[in-house]
Formats: structure tokens, sequence, C-alpha cells
């Protein structure tokens, strides 16, 4: 394999001939709780892989600017531009769920929330990724104020356009998380990774979930496997 950039709890990203691009590959290994709990679940880098790319050409479609180029066919590799990461998680919530119900208990799980809301945290495992109101990523340096409003404005895209698409297939996307990154022009996009670890997905009629809160909660690693098999299937055909 060639040279590595970096690699994280669950991708590695490695170096390729042209400079403006990377190969990204999907480990096997599945995380949550801060990194409390890690598990190895043969086959889920090959299917994270396939549904972020199938995720990424939805977008692409949408006139959403990301950095995939194509799935590579050794399935758990995908080329992608090479993006300059700015290190925070930017998220999408459509219904309440997961740390927005910890925060405001106040509303209950899965009720509507009366329009998207988008929320940044810095990624810094020390400090437990933090969330950051919006003046913080001019004053932290982490992105300029235009480029703030631009992650807003492509995050609500993604949404609509992801929304749209899990509706088809009789799923409801309850929130996700996306990366951006610029490339070598500077241009902002969508970096990283779309699936089943990065999003909350109910189906519409028996509000089961089809993503990674199924190992967060404790499921066997046959139950979670399972789960993400069913995913790849909706959403992959
Ligand atoms: N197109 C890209 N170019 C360069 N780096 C990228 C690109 N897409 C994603 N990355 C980076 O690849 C790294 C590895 O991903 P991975 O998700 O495994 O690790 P992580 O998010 O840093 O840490 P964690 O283990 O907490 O998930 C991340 O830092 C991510 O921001
Ligand atoms: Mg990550």
């Amino acid at each position: 394999m060639p040279e590595k950039i970096s690699e994280g709890k669950t991708k590695i990203i490695y170096k390729t001939p042209d400079k403006d691009e990377v190969l990204i590959e999907f480990k096997d290994d599945i995380t949550a709780l801060d990194g409390e709990k890690h598990d190895i679940l043969p086959g889920k880098g090959e299917i994270n892989a396939t549904i972020s790319a199938k995720l990424f050409e939805e977008l692409e479609r949408g006139d959403v600017p990301t950095h995939f180029i194509s799935l590579d066919p050794s399935k758990p590799v995908m080329r992608a531009k090479r993006l300059e990461m700015i290190p925070i998680e930017v998220v999408c919530r459509n219904l309440a769920a997961g740390h927005f119900l910890q925060r405001f208990p106040m509303f209950t799980k899965g009720e509507k929330l009366r329009m998207p809301i988008v929320e940044f945290f810095l990624k810094n495992d020390e400090l437990h990724d933090p969330m950051l109101v919006e003046d913080h990523l001019p004053l932290l340096a982490l992105a300029s104020g235009e480029e703030v409003q631009k992650m807003k404005e492509i995050t609500r895209r993604v949404n609509a356009v992801l929304s749209d698409f899990f509706q088809k297939i009789e799923l409801t996307l309850v929130d996700f998380k996306i990366e951006f990154g610029r490339d070598s022009a500077g241009e902002l996009m969508v970096g990283d990774e779309l699936n089943c670890d990065s999003m909350r997905l109910w189906e519409i009629d028996t509000g089961e979930a089809f993503d990674k809160d199924v190992y967060r909660k404790g499921g066997s690693l046959d139950q979670v496997k399972d789960i993400y098999v069913k995913s790849l299937r909706r959403i992959v055909g």
C-alpha cells in the first residue's frame, strides 16, 4: 500500500501519485461512546465504503460539492480529492435523539424539530468534542465567518437531498454528522464519510434503527452486523 497520510479509528488515508487525490480505506473497526467501546466487525469497512460512495453520488447529483471521485474496485477503498480538513463535526438534526436529548430533556425522543438545526463541535478527544457557537470558528481560526455560513448552507442542502433520498426507501433521516475540508484551490466541500456510523436512520413503519445505535445500545456483534447488512441492501439495493 502507498504512504499513509493519517489514520483514525475507522479509516486510513493514503497518498496517491496525484497530489490532489487520496485513497480512503475503511477499516472493520467499530467504536462508540468516545472510544470506550471498540470491536472489529468483519465486512463493516466494505459496507461503509459502499454506502458512503452511494450517498456521495446522490449528493453530487443534488449539486452538493464533495470530495468523492469513485469507489475503488477493491471495495473497502474510496478514491477522493485530497482535502485540508477542518477539525470540526457539523451535525444536522431533524428529530430529537442522542446527545441533543441529553442536553435538552424538554424534548421527547423522536419529536420533530420545528426546523432542521445545524450544530458545530470541535474534534478534540481530550476535550470530549465540545460544542461550538458560530463565533468560536473564526475565533479559533478554524474557518472564516463566510465559510461558516457556507458550511451551514451546504449542510442544509445535504439534509434536503438525503432526507428526500431516504424517504423514497422508507427511512427517516433523524440526524447526521459531516466533515468539511478545502481542496488545493481553497474550495470548501464535504469530505470524510456518510454511512450508518455517521447518521441515525429509522424505518418509517417500524421505527427500527438502521444505524450504529444498535451497537451503542449494547446489541451483540451479530445483531450489529445484521443491521449494517440490512442498511446496505436498503440503501444500495
Ligand atoms: N478527502 C480527505 N482528505 C484528507 N483527509 C481526509 C479526507 N476525508 C477524511 N479525512 C480525514 O481522515 C481522517 C481519518 O478518519 P477517521 O474517521 O478514521 O479518524 P478521525 O475522525 O480523525 O478520528 P476518529 O478515530 O475519532 O474517527 C480524519 O481525520 C478525517 O478528517
Ligand atoms: Mg472519523
